[in-house]
């Protein structure tokens, strides 16, 4: 396993309790995967390091977490040194590291998406605020971590947005380019498919929360928290997710030479007009896999086989009934500045019969547990429905003595309003 956040020790957890399996390293791992997992202390995006320990350690199979992973190459490095790797190739994970070229993409498909404009010069990007006005959205090209996105609604955040990347430089050449595009209304949904190139296996649904405030108030994040399903998928909509954006993107990269294999996630708003593509990620979402992997019945590691086999066709994977609810706890000032190293106490015995808490940034000092990151743990539960998820998850988070670390406490407010 390759990352060292909350994803990976939810991938880890999953892909351990496989027969399959007979042992398992995460490269760099946190804290807490060492329970599961043996820690390999090498970065996620040391691709020629990583190969080299994978062959020497006669590694069976690979399995990335993040995009910078992807990104960097790996798949092609691991793949071509013999050694079997899940995930798209560089050339296809820039559906993710190019907002511009997945916009390309969306348009040759005929995917629903907001209209949009690339630009790299900021005194015609500014020109152009002036005549579309706001709300309106300014997106760094290139990769941010989820922190090059303004959704500006007034003209002078929008202006600010584009100066920031433009001209101050402060994503680098990650913003060296952006895109301006329309500002969609709707709710937003996670949806989550494997992919062999050809087939496409839908997973379940998501919703997650990326503003780091109760009620969507403040900056973006990486996100806060989730839920699976997600009631505003209906079935109606999710055939149309599957007909109009997921299967054409994905006949669109077979032809264009670049066919995706891989976790394919797809960030949507759900509009009074139907779903509308936002955006592409390359790999599990996070938080969301820590949920889809909660409710998963079956076997991962047959059907991530198939993935990178080919032979996804005719794999089923089942998905317990039940609601899941992941609340993230993040260091305070995240996802701005934040300390390093604060003490988090009571938590080995929080989460009890109620769930689990996964770590995405934690470190051991002196014996105890200390905060390594801004998202630092995962705390997720199970439930009949939404509302006892939901209890069961805040009842763990309630447990944890963290005085640094702070959580949304509306998590699932949006799922449940859907229940009359
Ligand atoms: P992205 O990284 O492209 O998904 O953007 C991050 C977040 O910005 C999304 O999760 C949405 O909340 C918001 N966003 C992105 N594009 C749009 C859009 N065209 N209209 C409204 N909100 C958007
Ligand atoms: N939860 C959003 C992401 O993983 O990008």
């Amino acid at each position: 396993m390759i990352g060292g956040g909350g994803r990976e020790h939810a991938l880890v957890r999953t892909i351990a309790a496989s027969p399959l399996v007979t042992a398992l390293f995460c490269a760099p791992g946190n804290a807490g995967i060492a329970n599961d997992a043996e820690l390999v202390d090498m970065a996620a995006d040391d691709v020629a390091g990583l190969v080299a320990w994978a062959r020497t350690n006669a590694v069976d199979l690979v399995v990335p977490g993040p995009e910078a992973a992807l990104v960097a190459g790996v798949v092609d490095a691991m793949e071509g040194a013999g050694i079997a790797c899940i995930g798209p190739n560089a050339a296809a994970a820039r559906l993710e590291a190019s907002k511009s070229l997945m916009k390309e993409i969306a348009d040759a498909a005929g995917v629903p998406t907001a209209s949009w404009r690339r630009f790299e010069d900021a005194g015609e990007a500014r020109a152009w605020i002036a005549v579309c006005g706001a709300p309106v959205v300014i997106k760094a090209d290139g990769l941010t971590g989820g922190k090059g996105v303004t959704v500006a609604f007034t003209e002078a955040e929008a202006l600010r947005a584009v100066d920031e990347a433009l001209a101050e430089r402060v994503f680098g050449d990650a913003g060296s380019s952006v895109v301006i595009e329309e500002f969609l209304d709707g709710e937003e949904a996670s949806y989550h498919v494997l992919v062999d190139g050809t087939s496409i296996l839908p997973l379940a649904t998501a919703q997650d929360h990326k503003r780091v405030g109760d009620g969507d108030t403040g900056p973006n994040t990486g996100g806060m928290g989730c839920y699976s399903p997600a009631p505003v998928v209906t079935p109606e909509i999710e055939a149309r997710i599957l007909d109009d954006i997921i299967r054409p993107t994905i006949a669109a990269m077979s032809r264009l030479g670049t066919p995706f294999r891989g976790v394919l996630y797809a960030g949507l708003m759900i509009t009074s007009e139907g779903p509308r593509l936002l955006e592409y990620n390359v790999r599990f979402g996070d938080p969301e896999c820590q949920v889809l992997l909660a409710r998963l019945e079956d076997d991962l590691v047959p059907a991530l086989l198939a993935t990178r086999d080919g032979t996804l066709d005719g794999v089923h994977l089942t998905w317990r009934e039940e609601s899941a609810l992941t609340v993230v706890m993040a260091t305070r000032g995240y996802p701005g500045t934040y300390p390093q190293a604060t003490p988090i106490r009571r938590l080995d015995d929080a989460a009890g019969d109620d769930g689990v808490i996964l770590h995405a940034g934690t470190a051991r000092e002196g014996g105890g547990w200390v905060s390594a990151g801004g998202r630092v743990l995962g705390v997720t539960a199970c439930g009949a429905c939404l509302a006892e998820a939901r209890d069961r998850a805040y009842r763990i988070v309630d447990r944890i003595d963290w005085a640094d670390g702070f959580c949304r406490r509306d998590i699932g407010l949006r799922g449940l309003s859907h229940r009359g």
